[in-house]
């Protein structure tokens, strides 16, 4: 009888502390003296679907810290591949004139290494949207055997042996020890400044500047044509879609198929924004256009029929050779060369 009160009370003790630990753990105690920056939402963007106040507030420190990290050779096993070795910022923060990105032990990655901006208007990450935190998309590729080929421990390892590193997680995160989640929210956090809304196309809008007559005729295409998937102001709707791109039969790469198991997801791929798409050539999840009007073919020239190829092109998308460069050259309107020049963003 005493026996098993005694053990009731053991366990209820145990669930108790280990309640405790992980609330403990969840928590991220913010410094002191920290400079708080609100999240940019520019006029006209929807709702973001992640509000950084929520858990992970901004604050010139963290996305300081964030930017040092973003370009930090240690955060990979040998040293060569920071983040921007994939993500440059000459291409909006994609793989500059690439197919697939190259990464650690002359590896080569299955897609084409993604421009980035307006991330928190994304509901899903990856071409196959996989991941549905920005913070586990970070997370990836410091784990992957062929991105950067490191995990934390030996990350943390080396980031605890710099002065400096161990002052700026105690400032922001308030410890003596840094932990894989302060690398990640640290990250997430300048990411969170990669905010693309100036370009021509913006200007244009805001009654700032004027469309030439191509780009105004290139325009009125693109929304006859093209805006149901790639939806202003950002440029994309955010699903998944086939277009009909042939299989790359040494790839074989199926899409949302991979994450869904549905048959009916074979060959979907998430709608890239085409917000600074001229900069960040190749196209494609697989990079496998170099230019923007070879990309453009495609849709008029090459659509293979298949299940789940989408209804809205089962025809492809006609259109003139003077009508696809019009539509190039409002694309050309969504370069954001403030963005892409932007100090603040880049190598610290
Ligand atoms: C070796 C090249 C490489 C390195 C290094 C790399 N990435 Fe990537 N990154 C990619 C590729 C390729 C994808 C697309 C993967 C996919 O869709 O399957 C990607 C996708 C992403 C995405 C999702 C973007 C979207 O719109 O879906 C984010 C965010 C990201 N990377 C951030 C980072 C951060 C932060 C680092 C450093 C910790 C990093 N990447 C390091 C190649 C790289
Ligand atoms: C049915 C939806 C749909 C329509 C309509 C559509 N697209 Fe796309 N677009 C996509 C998807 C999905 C991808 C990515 C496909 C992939 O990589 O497998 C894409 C990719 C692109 C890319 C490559 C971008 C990059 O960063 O790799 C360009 C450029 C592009 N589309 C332009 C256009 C233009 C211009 C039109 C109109 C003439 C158009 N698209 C119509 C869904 C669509």
């Amino acid at each position: 009888m005493t026996k098993s009160i005694l053990i009731i009370i053991l366990i209820a003790g145990m669930i108790a502390v280990v309640s405790v630990l992980s609330v403990s753990c969840k928590r991220t105690s913010w410094g002191k003296d920290l400079s708080w920056v609100q999240q940019q939402i520019p006029s006209g963007f929807p709702e973001p679907f992640y509000r950084y106040a929520a858990d992970n507030p901004l604050s010139k420190e963290g996305v300081e810290l964030g930017r040092k990290l973003f370009y930090e050779g240690r955060l990979s096993v040998d040293g060569n591949f920071p983040c921007a070795s994939c993500h440059e910022q000459r291409a909006a923060f994609g793989l500059f004139e690439h197919d697939r990105s190259h990464g650690y032990n002359n590896s080569h990655t299955l897609r084409n290494g993604p421009p980035l901006f307006n991330l928190a208007w994304q509901q899903f990450y990856h071409w196959d949207g996989e991941f549905t935190t920005l913070t586990d998309a970070i997370a990836q590729p410091i784990n992957g055997h062929i991105e950067m080929a490191d995990d934390f421990t030996n990350i943390i390892a080396k980031l605890q042996t710099d002065v400096n590193y161990r002052r700026e997680f105690k400032q922001i995160f308030n410890t003596q020890f840094i932990q894989p989640k302060h690398i990640l929210q640290a990250l997430s956090q300048f990411l969170g400044t990669f905010v693309s809304a100036n370009a021509k196309y913006d200007k244009v809008k805001r009654g700032e500047a004027g469309f030439t007559a191509e780009e105004q005729q290139g325009y009125t295409l693109f929304l006859a044509k093209c805006n149901t998937c790639h939806t202003e102001p950002l440029f994309t709707d955010g699903s998944f879609r086939n277009i009909g791109l042939p299989v790359d039969n040494l790839l074989n790469d199926y899409g949302r198929l991979r994450i869904t198991r549905s048959p009916n997801d074979s060959l979907k791929f998430k709608v890239p924004s085409l917000r600074n798409v001229e900069v960040s050539s190749n196209y494609m999840h697989d990079g496998r256009f170099l230019s923007m009007p070879q990309a453009l073919n495609h849709y008029r020239m090459n659509v293979q029929p298949s299940t789940t190829l989408d209804p809205l092109l089962t025809n492809g998308i006609p259109m003139t050779d003077t009508e696809l460069l019009s539509i190039v050259a409002f694309l050309r309107t969504l370069t954001d060369m403030e963005f892409i020049n932007n100090p603040a963003l880049a190598r610290p």
